[in-house]
């Protein structure tokens, strides 16, 4: 079991001489950062927060940690919805911080594959595809800040799933540092690869539990050459349904995101998000946000926009519709869905079920998980959105007017007990895209128990033994 007092000077002294002092910060004002959460859920300790240039100093780090069982928390962008990335109050643990692995290694335009490490934000990471010509499809609503490491070991979803599947499906090759500090050197860029057991997907979603990614291959696609996309106002989730059947049936190649709002979170984001504006002109109970892209010339996708909106008004699925006429329109549509979880932030404590079911069950899912709230807590203010191409819902819960955030966190697993009942129901997920981290865990023995769940912990202890990685996330 990993020691639970804080590590000694002696530890600190050697990975001071591998990394520098650039490399390693012990002040607790700069750690601060580092210890607490996205959300502010979780205030953890250390007494470092290591971060490394290379993955030679990362591997020669991780082997001093192992010698002395010292825990390790692999921290990229520190975004996690589910305190994923955040060390425990013991002080223990030391943070591993892959800031500054942030080299794009290489770029392909021929084999559509980027070679990058763990420490690049996805959008450097886009905005290098983009200037080769070619697409990285892969776009979230933290991608300024969040690591390439991170959006892996989360095996993260977003926007553009529906399309392009999620982070997982991009993945040819992989760069890992073991627990022992082992460098597992997986950066293959083949298309085919058909050697034994698949271990990138291992550590893929394995939440920094079993080694740290360090380096990768992505998989990369044509650069669009035409982009069009719409907001529009819907009565319900079942017209937004609707919509989305439509759109598939008239050109599903074309379906670059298909996200569900809210008239609730669309009236947080007008109120918290400077310069924010619905550009309709009424509210709506719900909201779509459509794009449609596609690498073909000559595509005319405004047209395709346009004459499946019309349709859709004419039978009364869509109640107002606007086509983004410039980028800058574009960008404003797309803020309006991306600033969500900050404008929920601003209006107080929210409760997030990361959640997910087939795209046909969104609907009942939406009417059953919120009448099973509403029931639980009256007055509790239901703010449903996300990635309805997918069936990805962000089935997130705001605190009654006038309650106080510390009540209405205590209850928080009551809600989410609430809102998995109806999940279960309707044979989906209790963790889309955000992962399991600290919040998650003890859901686990419940969803994935048996033979599953034994599974994993087989696996967990034969690749960290001494449980140093990322200690209590993932597993219970
Ligand atoms: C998003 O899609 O904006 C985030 O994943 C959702 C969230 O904050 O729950
Ligand atoms: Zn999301």
């Amino acid at each position: 079991m990993p020691d639970t007092a804080p590590p000694a000077a002696a530890l600190l002294n050697a990975i001071r001489a591998v990394v520098g002092d650039r490399g390693l910060l012990t002040d607790s004002a700069d750690t601060a950062a580092y210890t607490e959460d996205w959300r502010h859920l979780y205030q953890g300790r250390t007494s470092a927060v290591i971060r490394p240039g290379t993955t030679q100093e990362l591997s020669e780090v991780v082997r001093l940690c192992a010698a002395s069982a010292t825990p390790i928390v692999p921290q990229g962008g520190n975004n996690s919805m589910v305190g994923g990335a955040v060390p425990n109050e013991n002080g223990a643990e030391l943070i591993l911080s892959t800031a500054r692995l942030n080299r794009i290694r290489d770029l392909d335009p021929v084999d559509m594959t980027l070679t990058l490490e763990a420490g690049v934000t996805l959008k450097a990471a886009q905005t290098a595809a983009a200037e080769q010509n070619c697409l990285l499809p892969l776009s979230i609503s933290s991608e300024g800040t969040a690591q390439i490491g991170g959006v892996l070991a989360v095996n993260a979803g977003g926007n553009n799933t529906v399309r392009y599947g999620n982070a997982r499906d991009l993945v040819l090759g992989l760069e890992v540092v073991l627990p022992d500090g082992t460098i597992w050197n997986g950066l293959r860029r083949l298309r085919k690869d058909n050697t034994g057991y698949c271990l990138r997907q291992l550590f893929v979603g394995s939440e920094g539990t079993l080694g740290i990614i360090t380096a990768a291959v992505l998989k990369l696609a044509p650069q669009p050459k035409e982009i069009a996309v719409a907001l529009c106002g819907v009565a319900s989730p079942e017209a937004a349904l609707d919509l989305f059947t439509r759109f598939q049936a008239h050109d599903p190649a074309s379906v670059n995101a298909f996200e569900l709002m809210s008239g609730t979170g669309m009236s947080f984001v007008l109120r918290h998000i400077p310069g924010a504006v619905l550009p309709l002109e009424d509210e709506s109970p719900f909201y779509v946000l459509v794009e449609l892209a596609t690498p073909r010339p000559n595509a005319n996708l405004r047209h395709v926009l346009e004459h499946v909106l019309e349709q859709a008004l004419a039978a009364g699925t869509v109640h107002d519709a606007v086509i983004a006429a410039s980028e800058a329109q574009r960008a404003a549509i797309w803020k309006l869905r991306e600033e969500h979880s900050e404008a929920q932030k601003r209006e107080g404590a929210s409760i997030k079920n990361d959640v997910s079911v087939p795209v046909s069950k969104v609907p009942a899912f939406i009417a059953r998980a919120t009448a099973a709230c509403e029931a639980l807590m009256p007055g509790i203010r239901v703010v449903p959105f996300g990635h309805m191409g997918d069936g990805n819902i962000h089935f997130n819960l705001e605190q009654p007017a006038g309650a106080g955030a510390a009540w209405f966190l205590a209850r928080d697993h009551a809600i989410m007990d609430a809102v998995n009942e109806v999940v279960r129901a309707f044979d989906g997920s209790f963790s889309a895209e955000h992962g399991i981290g600290r919040l998650k865990p003890y859901m686990m023995p419940d969803w994935r128990g048996g033979a599953e769940l034994a599974l994993m912990q087989r696996i967990k202890a034969a690749i960290d033994p001494a449980g140093l990685m990322n200690p209590g996330k993932v597993l219970p």
